[in-house]
């Protein structure tokens, strides 16, 4: 991965983060880009510290017209872009249906969902001239499941796993893979929200490896997808869960 350049939405924390300190480990420039200039500029300094290059855009990925600046911006910089992972999204707040805001709902689809459709086009736009690349999306076990008081979230993560597969079908034939990972729970700032006895709960009686992931491991697994080392993947959505769901 020498000498590539990978563009990573939400890398200020969290998975998109650990995915770019493993891809700039690897010798990848770093694109690095979210809501958050603080620590986005943490996570630069921290990966210029272990002499990686990374270069940092403010982008609200639920803004179409900035993800289609700040691709272009970026293209314009870097001359080329090699892998992109969309990563930034939200957990929203919990409510059973009945209960849910229109507010609530709109929101995270918006971010979670909306804001791929604005991420691949403007991705595939870059990468037909080039002549190929690869993505990764990073859905959500809650993509393959319904979730407690968290259908919003659910929808849209299976609407990531739909989008990647058609993206998958569509520009194969362009040299273009496009894949998604489904986590189950990692610990990060998202998983804040949920009550902790759930959290307990699940890694006691859920998980065969009796704990939950960390954001290292996404990062490794989306870097793999991302290499050459997984050329034949394509269109898959990797679940990544502990061996939760093997039974
Ligand atoms: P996190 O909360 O640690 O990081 C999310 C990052 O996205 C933050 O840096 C935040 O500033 C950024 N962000 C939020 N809204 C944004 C927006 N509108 N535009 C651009 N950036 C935005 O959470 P985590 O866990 O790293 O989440 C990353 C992805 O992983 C999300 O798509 C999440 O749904 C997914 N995921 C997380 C799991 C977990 O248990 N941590 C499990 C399964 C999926």
């Amino acid at each position: 991965m020498k000498h590539k350049t990978a563009f990573i939405t939400g890398a200020a924390k969290g998975i998109g983060r650990a995915t770019a300190v493993a891809l700039s480990a690897s010798g990848c420039h770093v694109i690095l880009t979210d809501i958050d200039q603080n620590a986005l500029d943490q996570t630069k300094t921290e990966i210029e510290k272990s002499g990686g290059k990374a270069t940092t855009y403010l982008l609200d990925v639920s803004n179409q017209e900035q993800v289609n600046t700040v691709h272009q911006q970026a293209l314009k910089e870097h001359q080329r872009i090699d892998y992109f992972v969309n990563n930034a999204g939200i957990g929203g707040t919990l409510a059973p249906i009945h209960l849910m805001t229109a507010d609530n709902w709109n929101n995270v689809i918006n971010v979670d969902l909306n804001s791929i459709f604005y991420c691949l086009q403007a991705q595939i736009n870059i990468l037909l001239p080039q002549g190929g690349g690869n993505i990764v999306n990073v859905a959500s076990l809650a993509g393959k499941k319904g979730v407690m008081a968290g259908s919003h979230y659910s929808a849209a993560k299976h609407g990531v796993i739909g989008i990647t597969k058609s993206a998958a079908i569509e520009y194969g034939a362009h040299n273009i893979r496009v894949n998604a990972i489904c986590p189950s729970f990692l610990e990060t700032d998202i998983i804040q929200a949920v009550p902790k006895q759930i959290l307990d709960f699940v890694k006691e009686h859920r998980v065969p490896l009796k704990r939950h992931g960390k954001a290292e491991e996404a990062g490794e697994t989306i870097k793999w997808l991302l290499s050459d080392q997984s050329s034949f993947v394509n269109g898959h959505a990797l679940v990544m869960d502990g061996g939760m769901n093997a039974g």
